[in-house]
């Protein structure tokens, strides 16, 4: 609602937009409307909610009472919408903002309804994650969506693809020329990618508990950010182009045993959760892991990203780390000692201050050829004026217009939990050691960075480079 309120007040919205609630508390549209207005304030990042550019927005927004588990709400619904359409052809989302176990018996109704069907314009629906738990959920929720919709009607959305920042790395890959010659096994030693939060699971203790951060973090956000890294160009910018490449990254990732998986990867949780409310007594979900995946194919062959989210960590801070080779030949050592300079590396940096760093060794002004790490930097802040879109802005636009490029595709997600069910099998086996445990504001448990080391890198552990 909040993203919403603030195309509106952009004047993005389509002009005659309506919003329509349908939940079961019986309400009037203007007892809606006043409720939204209060929580929209709340939460809006967008300053004080004025008189004016509300009364514009509530002018859209309507409520129908109606419960989803009675099928005959729905047509209740159609009704309702048919009368705010008055009878011309519409464009109709359905946006599912409920729990996923009501996701099945929506489509179902739905589907029963004729509702999706697009003789009136077209018919779209938006699906939020969880989608699905692993593989098989994943496919049979895919499935009964299927059985209704055509998948060019579903819409299964991820906020991290709506970030500014995210869609940068596309233009930054695929809009120049001088990063893509470099951006290869030749050139490139390693990737690193992290998300890490400062904020534990608060309330949501009882859903997180049967997630842990490979599920909540990891099937979406985490394998979203490696797909746009890690893709080839694209033939052209629509949705079938840029996925089938986003999918042939997950296709080439290599597939691992369950002894290997539990090699390539660390998990931990912070020292607390225990105690958080809706946690299991005892319980072994993970709130920080690290993983190492292996794309097989001539770009990527032998450069391993390393995946890492957590909560509890020391910062807010989502970057990818590019870590590049060091050069063949080491000329400003010092004596005959092996060189062990930190190497280039190119910091995207998602949130919280959006931009690039690129660090790269300066000789320090004075005698000799001293070295020092210094950067160039692209920051959001300083080059363009005004606040950035809210992840949910561009893309519920792009539901409105019917753009799906920037939305999980059915097969781009069952990869994915194809990719992270052999780690959450691992990690739940009775043969796990007891899961190592991690103080709040640490990068994640010690054996993390034993890990790293074992394998002759390091972590980039640095709160956000930009500010
Ligand atoms: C959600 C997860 O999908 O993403 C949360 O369920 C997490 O656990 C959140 O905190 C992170 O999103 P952002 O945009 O704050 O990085």
């Amino acid at each position: 609602m909040p993203a919403l309120y603030n195309l509106e007040r952009a004047g993005a919205l389509p002009a005659d937009t309506r919003i329509v609630g349908f939940s079961r508390t019986p309400m009037s549209d203007d007892v809606w409307r006043a409720s939204l207005r209060d929580t929209t304030a709340r939460h809006c990042d967008c300053g004080p909610v004025d008189d004016a550019s509300w009364a514009a927005f509530a002018a859209r927004i309507h409520y129908q009472a109606g419960d989803i588990g009675k099928p005959e709400d729905f047509a209740k619904l159609d009704r309702r919408l048919a009368e705010l359409e008055a009878g011309a052809a519409a464009t109709r989302v359905y946006y599912l903002a409920t729990a996923p176990q009501f996701y099945e018996p929506i489509v179902t109704s739905l589907g029963a309804h004729g509702m999706a069907a697009e003789a009136h314009g077209p018919r779209r629906i938006v699906v939020e994650k969880p989608f699905g738990t692993d593989l098989s959920t994943a496919r049979a929720l895919n499935a009964h969506l299927h059985s209704v919709f055509h998948e060019n009607q579903v819409f299964r959305i991820d906020h991290y693809l709506g970030k500014e920042s995210v869609q940068n790395i596309l233009a930054l890959r695929f809009a120049n020329t001088i990063f893509e010659p470099v951006w290869n096994r030749r050139y490139i030693d390693h990737v690193q990618i992290t998300v890490a939060e400062e904020v534990k699971v608060g309330r949501r203790g009882a859903y997180y508990d049967t997630a842990g951060v490979l599920r909540d973090m990891f099937q979406n956000h985490l394998l979203q950010l490696l797909m746009v890294t890690a893709m080839e160009a694209p033939v052209r910018f629509d949705a079938t182009a840029v996925r089938n490449e986003k999918v042939k990254v997950l296709e080439a990732i290599r597939p691992l045993d369950l002894a290997e998986v539990a090699a390539a990867g660390v998990r931990g949780q912070y020292r607390g959760y225990l105690d958080d409310p809706g946690v299991a007594p005892g319980s072994q979900t993970a709130t920080f892991g690290a993983v190492r995946l292996e794309i097989d194919n001539w770009r990527w062959q032998g450069v391993p990203f390393y995946l890492r989210s957590g909560k509890a960590m020391s910062c807010r801070t989502t970057q990818i780390v590019i870590g590049f080779r060091q050069p063949p030949l080491e000329l400003f050592a010092e004596g005959r000692r092996t060189f062990h300079r930190e190497p280039n590396r190119l910091v995207i940096q998602i949130q919280p201050a959006e931009g690039i760093q690129l660090h790269f060794h300066t000789k320090v002004p004075g005698e000799g050829m001293r070295l020092r790490l210094t950067d160039l930097e692209f920051s959001y802040s300083r080059e363009f004026q005004g606040r950035l879109p809210e992840a949910y802005e561009p893309l519920l636009l792009d539901v409105l217009t019917g753009d799906a490029s920037l939305f999980a595709r059915s097969d781009e997600v069952e990869k994915s939990w194809e990719i992270i069910d052999p780690f959450v099998r691992a990690w739940h086996s009775v043969d796990m050691p007891p899961i190592d445990a991690y103080e709040s504001g640490d990068w994640g448990p010690l054996a993390s960075a034993e890990w790293m080391a074992a394998q002759g890198r390091a972590w980039f552990d640095m709160c956000p480079v930009l500010t």
